[in-house]
């Protein structure tokens, strides 16, 4: 079970989420991202949220922590927005945090670099969970401290939208051609390889034992929520086994955003971030190569 934590402080949205997520603070100090069950997308969002997240996690990609929260919509009392407080009063209960990372910034492929065993990895994740959402107009990556961190697993797994088709649309193949890191040449052989034998039925018995129930409850088609728990593992245990094998990856898209500017490009760099003396230590190493080019160009002239 996720560990279950009490919003003590309604923070600030989130706007740049579709479905308003929210930072609240709660009563064990942390800050957290939170995610209602009451916003438009449903609770479906959430079980998502906690399957995939806690699977990248258990295949050893990075995921901030997820956690439970309770709401009391009364902490949203003195919030101005009448859409945050109409939100906050539907989503009394249980909700979906995962740890705010401070002072991340959203992925940018112009300005950092992935190595393609990374890259092949978070591919052949989103592969395997169906994710439509790590594209480079909508990355859900954050960098944090260097390294590369996956967020938003909320439109994944398209399948548990419809149950009757769900084993014939988990046979569906995977095109990767949007996704954010197919300009890093992922390699995804590799990654099936190490990570495809990970996904048992144990595993998966252990990630959907994560959700809670009362976000499973009365699920048209499905007596316990043990049950819908195993539909959630079945179609990513057969996936597992095949699905790099239809994993598609036409030419890059054409249009893409513009390039990052150099101070940015060198804040994202890879941990450590290069310091003001790396950064004077390179610029006299060049003024030093130059100069010696200069020298050699002089000392050539002067032979003439
Ligand atoms: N753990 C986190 N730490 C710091 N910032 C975060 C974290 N999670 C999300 N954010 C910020 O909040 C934004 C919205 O989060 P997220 O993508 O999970 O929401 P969403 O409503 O599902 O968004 P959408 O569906 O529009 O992509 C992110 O783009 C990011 O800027
Ligand atoms: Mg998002």
């Amino acid at each position: 079970m996720l560990t279950e934590v009490t919003a003590t402080r309604y923070v600030t949205p989130l706007r740049e989420g579709g479905s308003l997520p929210g930072i609240v603070e709660a009563d064990n100090f942390g800050t957290y991202v939170m995610k209602f069950t009451g916003a438009g997308q449903g609770r479906k969002t959430l079980v998502a949220e906690v399957i995939c997240g806690e699977l990248g996690r258990r295949l050893g990609l990075r995921v901030p922590e997820l956690v439970t929260i309770q709401l009391d919509p009364v902490i949203g009392l003195a919030e101005p927005d009448q859409e945050v407080q109409e939100l906050l009063k539907a989503s009394g209960g249980l909700n979906l945090g995962m740890d705010y990372l401070p002072g991340s910034i959203g992925f940018d492929p112009l300005a950092y670099q992935v190595d393609p065993a990374e890259a092949g990895k978070i591919v052949w994740f989103d592969a395997l969970i169906n994710n439509v959402d790590r594209s480079w107009r909508n990355p859900n990556m954050l960098v944090w401290h260097g390294d590369v961190w996956l967020i938003d697993h909320g439109a994944t797994m398209i399948w548990h939208h419809n149950w009757p088709g769900a084993q014939a649309s988990a046979a569906k193949p995977y095109n990767a051609s949007d996704h954010v890191l197919a300009p890093f040449g992922p390699d995804i052989a590799a990654a099936a390889a190490e990570l495809a034998p990970l996904v048992t039925e144990q595993l998966l018995a252990e990630v959907t034992a994560e959700v809670p129930d009362e976000w499973l409850v009365d699920e048209p088609g499905f007596d316990t929520t043990d049950a819908l728990r195993r539909a959630y593992a079945a179609p990513l245990l057969a996936r597992a086994a095949t699905i790099h094998e239809r994993i598609s990856m036409d030419a890059p898209t054409k249009t893409k955003p513009s390039q990052a500017p150099g101070w940015l490009t060198e804040h994202l760099a890879p941990w450590p971030h290069p310091t003001k003396k790396d950064r004077a230590e390179k610029a006299a190493a060049e003024q030093a190569g130059s100069d010696l080019a200069g020298t050699a160009q002089s000392s050539k002239d002067g032979g003439r």
